[in-house]
Parts: structure tokens; C-alpha cells; sequence
């Protein structure tokens, strides 16, 4: 098998055993208290998600969603009045978002697929809709084109990857997370990580294994950030400036981007103080998703 498929393979294996979102509700995974309570946590947290997607203004168009996760965006779109389809790599998702749908009276279409390979013809859908999925794939580009590809002319993409010039970046993850990450040195290390931020016991202790094998793969910058992304066990993560992002929509007509979400959770001590109005102007500098808005 090729490289680049195996590591598509282990990336649809973390998210089918790791649905993304999971971890922020203890209840029961997909019951309507587990759906509703993602939803109030995404939304509190990530407020400004409704404000770029702008979902009522979809009702009576054709939505795709590529890498759908749980569907708490699908959701939005079904409820606003859209024709929505969402595909995902893995069956656990689909399960998911298709029980969410059939919990709230609502049409979809579903399909477990892969958005480096579109299962649909040229020129279908009015919006392509991707949040927080393509800097998971092997091939970014090819998604692009893909999503390019399946766009009517006129319609729209609105893609977020990760912002490389962010303070996430920069701050958290490679220095703050850097710096701890020391702690996984010592036996006791994936024990108090565990205390301090819930990541599973399993996957810091399969994380301090590698470190120990192989310090330098661990720290470089590549393996840091998959392994400070979306929780240890990630396989990809990758991190675009605006710059890098634009050129990855050199097909579309026009491309335009904006910078969201400081999340403030990791901002040692001062991060629950923000008030928005200070939190917003800094997040749309140094915020870490990048919003690529592509008309074709
Ligand atoms: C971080 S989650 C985001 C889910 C959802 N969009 C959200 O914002 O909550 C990443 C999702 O992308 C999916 N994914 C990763 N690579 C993909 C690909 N090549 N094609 C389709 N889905 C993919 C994963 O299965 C996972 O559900």
C-alpha cells in the first residue's frame, strides 16, 4: 500500500474510535441529551461558527459537507431549510449524524466517503462546507480540487483549516505544550497529564512510549502538532498561513479569508477572564481557524 493510503487509513481509524467533539459531553453518545449538550458547548465556545456559515441564508440550496463529524453544523443547515448532503470517512460518523437527523424529523443524504475522491458530478452543489477536515488529509490539494470541482458556477466554498501565524500555534502548542511535554519523561508524567486535561490514559501512555523510542520524530514540529491537535493518537494535523491557504484555491475566482477563535482555554490564567470584546479583534489576528471563503 502506498504512503499516503496508509496514513489515510490510520487517520479514518483515530476518528472512527474518537468521533470528533465526544469528550466535550459525558453522557450517553448519541442520545438527544448527548447531541444537545455538543451543541451548547460548540456553540458557546466557537460562537462565531453561525456567523461565517451564515446558515439560514441556505435554505433551498444544495449543501455538501465533507467530513460531517457528529453533524452539529449538518444540523443547522437541515433545520435552516437547506438540500444537505454530508459525507465522512468513517462509519461511526455517518451512524451518528444519520441518528441525529432521524431524532429531529429532518432529511439528509449520507455517505461514508473520502473528500480527496467526491462521489458526485461536476457543477452540483451551491456551497461546499468544510470545517476543521481537510488539514486531516494526506492530500489537501486534491481535496480542494475535488471541492472545486463539485461547486456549481457562482457557488461557493467555506473551508477552515488550521492558522499557522496563530497563538495556538505559536504559544500553545509550541511553546507551552512543548515545555510540559517534558513531564512525559517521568513514569508518573501521563498519570498528571491525565489530572490536568482528561486526555485518555491509554493514548498518553502509547504517546510516552514513542517519545521514549524516538525523542527527536516526537519533537519535531510535524509529529508535535498532530499529537497536539485533536487529542494523542492524531496521525495528521497541518497548519496553513493565509497566504498558503489562498494558493491551495488558485482555481476558485475569488478567494478571500478571515481569522476566528482564540481558544481561550488554553491562555494559562487569563483566557476565562477575555472578555468578547476584547477576545474578538485579537482572534481575528491571531486566531486559529483560517476561513477560506473561494467563489467560483
Ligand atoms: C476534527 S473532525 C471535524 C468534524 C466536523 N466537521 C466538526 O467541525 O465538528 C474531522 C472529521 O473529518 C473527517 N475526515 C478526515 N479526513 C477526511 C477525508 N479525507 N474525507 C472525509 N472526511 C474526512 C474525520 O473522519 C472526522 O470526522
Amino acid at each position: 500500500m502506498l504512503e499516503a493510503e496508509q496514513l489515510k487509513v490510520k487517520v479514518r481509524d483515530f476518528w472512527n474510535e474518537n468521533p470528533c467533539g465526544t469528550k466535550f459531553a459525558q453522557i450517553e453518545v448519541g442520545t438527544k441529551e448527548f447531541f444537545a449538550a455538543i451543541e451548547k458547548h460548540r456553540y458557546e465556545s466557537e460562537w462565531h461558527i453561525p456567523e461565517m456559515a451564515e446558515f439560514p441564508s441556505w435554505k433551498g440550496k444544495k449543501v455538501l459537507e465533507v467530513g460531517c463529524g457528529l453533524g452539529t453544523d449538518a444540523i443547522q443547515f437541515a433545520r435552516a431549510g437547506a438540500s444537505y448532503t454530508g459525507i465522512d470517512l468513517t462509519p461511526r460518523s455517518i451512524e451518528l449524524v444519520e441518528k441525529r437527523f432521524q431524532q429531529e424529523n429532518l432529511l439528509g443524504n449520507f455517505q461514508i466517503a473520502d473528500g480527496e475522491n467526491l462521489p458526485f458530478p461536476d457543477n452540483h452543489f451551491d456551497l461546499v462546507y468544510s470545517h476543521g477536515v481537510l488539514h486531516h488529509t494526506p492530500d489537501t490539494q486534491k481535496a480542494i480540487n475535488e471541492v472545486h470541482r463539485v461547486i456549481k458556477p457562482g457557488g461557493k466554498a467555506l473551508i477552515m483549516l488550521y492558522h499557522r501565524n496563530s497563538y495556538n500555534y505559536y504559544g500553545n502548542i509550541m511553546f507551552f505544550r512543548r515545555l510540559g511535554a517534558q513531564i512525559l519523561k517521568y513514569s508518573w508524567g501521563p498519570s498528571l497529564v491525565n489530572l490536568l486535561t482528561k486526555e485518555d490514559i491509554n493514548a498518553l501512555n502509547r504517546l510516552q512510549n514513542d517519545m521514549k523510542k524516538n525523542p527527536q520524530h516526537f519533537f519535531s514540529k510535524e509529529e508535535f502538532l498532530n499529537q497536539n491537535t485533536d487529542g494523542a493518537g492524531n496521525p495528521l494535523a497541518k497548519v496553513y498561513s493565509r497566504k498558503e491557504a489562498s494558493l491551495l484555491f488558485s482555481r476558485f475566482s475569488q478567494v478571500n479569508t478571515e481569522v476566528r477563535f482564540l481558544n481561550k482555554r488554553w491562555i494559562p490564567l487569563l483566557g476565562k477572564l477575555l472578555p468578547r470584546a476584547i477576545e474578538s479583534p485579537i482572534a481575528k489576528i491571531w486566531g486559529w481557524h483560517l476561513w477560506i471563503i473561494g467563489n467560483k
